[in-house]
């Protein structure tokens, strides 16, 4: 059985042997998976942006999720929207401008 980083790592170093350049979208970044998956992201690929989003619902404490989401901005490739990933028309609007850039 694989864990999750070792089949992001095999997917990343098969997008370099195609030389695709990467970047990351990461849903629920402010919880405990999203934030881990993020700031490995972050620091390994340094190259790559890794664009995380959460709706920083209150399920549990919205003081650590903003915690989680502050320390992530402190890695220079990080970006944060707060999107619920049911609203389809800012996910869409989040691909557009990050396409773009
Ligand atoms: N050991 C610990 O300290 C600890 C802490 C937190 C969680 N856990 C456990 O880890 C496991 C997995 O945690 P997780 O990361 O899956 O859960 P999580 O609740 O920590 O993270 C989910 C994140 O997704 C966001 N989210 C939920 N619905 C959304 C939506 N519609 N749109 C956008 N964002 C949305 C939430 O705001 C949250 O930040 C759970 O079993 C949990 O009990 C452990």
């Amino acid at each position: 059985m694989h864990s999750l980083f070792e089949i992001l790592k095999e997917s990343v170093q098969n997008n370099k042997r195609k030389k695709l350049n990467m970047n990351f979208l990461i849903s629920g970044c402010a919880g405990f998976i999203g934030y881990h998956i993020s700031d490995y992201l972050c620091k390994k690929y340094k190259k790559s942006k890794i664009i995380g989003f959460d709706n920083l619902n209150n399920f549990y404490s919205i003081k650590l999720k903003k915690k989680r989401i502050s320390n992530l901005r402190k890695n220079r490739n990080f970006f944060f929207r707060k999107i619920d990933l049911n609203d389809t028309r800012s996910l869409s609007n989040l691909f557009k401008k990050k396409k773009s850039k």
